[in-house]
């Protein structure tokens, strides 16, 4: 019997934005691996299937079991919220694989199913904010040491990229996006449009449309599954939404339609 490994990103919470592959390889499994909420997420299709469901910090546990699994001839699903590619356990499989000499001709089947990530569906919850170029940066110095993350915001901050800050605070991570609040305000102004998603797409969601300066009183919005996203020199606040312009009015007059600006 030959075994499979999906790594499955299932969107960022409600069914209606899982993709059609991921629900294709759930159903196809027999086994189902995964971080205890994200299992969760998934549980009215998991009915009847064998299910390993972790608590956090057991990813490289988790990571070898579910390869040991579809090596002994089993259809396993290591579920992931979001996209498994971005600051999922996509990377650590590979990173195993790799050091056991894996071929992927040859080797165990391995799929990756990409899922709606939460840059996307923070964004759309809020406007058009990554209409230009973007960072996203990771709070999280678990595995990144801070002084990186640091470099790397400050980077994002000087070359005017709107960002996108996932992990933004726990309960014993508190001054990083403090911190990080500050190297923005170096470079941008005070009302620079701030959104800050909590639970997009699931039934807690939670959605504050702030600004740099005020953006500090909104503490009791971040936890593990909030994204934040901070706007460059262009953006604007229209109502509750947050745009970052395409750039079509240096080019046309959109009051109407098609007509190139003289
Ligand atoms: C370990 S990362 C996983 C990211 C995931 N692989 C993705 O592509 O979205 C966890 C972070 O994702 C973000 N996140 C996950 N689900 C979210 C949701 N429903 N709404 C807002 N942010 C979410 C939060 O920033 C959270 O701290």
């Amino acid at each position: 019997m030959t075994g499979k490994l999906y790594i499955v990103g299932v969107g960022p919470g409600h069914h209606d934005h899982m993709t059609f592959r991921a629900k294709q390889v759930i159903e196809e499994s027999d086994t189902i691996v995964g971080y205890e909420t994200y299992v969760n997420l998934v549980e009215d299709l998991i009915d009847g299937k064998e299910v390993h469901r972790y608590a956090m910090t057991q990813e490289v546990e988790r990571a070898h079991q579910c390869i040991e699994l579809a090596q002994s001839g089993k259809i396993v699903s290591l579920v992931s919220s979001g996209d498994p590619g971005i600051y999922g356990m996509a990377g650590l499989i590979y990173e195993i694989l790799a050091d056991q000499g894996w071929d992927r001709d040859t080797g165990l089947y391995v799929e990756i199913v990409p899922g709606v990530s939460s840059l996307n569906s923070c964004a759309a919850l809020v406007g058009s904010p990554l209409m230009t170029d973007f960072a996203v940066v990771s709070m999280s110095d678990l595995l990144v040491p801070w002084d990186i993350i640091i470099k790397r915001v400050e980077a994002a901050a000087q070359g005017d990229f709107v960002i996108v800050i996932y992990n933004p605070a726990s309960k014993k991570r508190i001054h990083q996006l403090q911190d990080t609040r500050k190297i923005l305000l170096k470079y941008r102004t005070p009302n620079t449009p701030v959104a800050i998603v909590k639970g997009a797409f699931r039934e807690s969601q939670e959605i504050v449309l702030t600004d740099l300066e005020n953006m500090e009183k909104h503490q009791d919005k971040l936890g593990m599954i909030t994204t934040v996203i901070v706007g460059n020199s262009s953006t604007f606040k229209y109502k509750d939404m947050m745009i970052n312009p395409r750039g079509y009015t240096s080019k046309y007059n959109i009051a109407e339609p098609q007509q190139t600006r003289k």
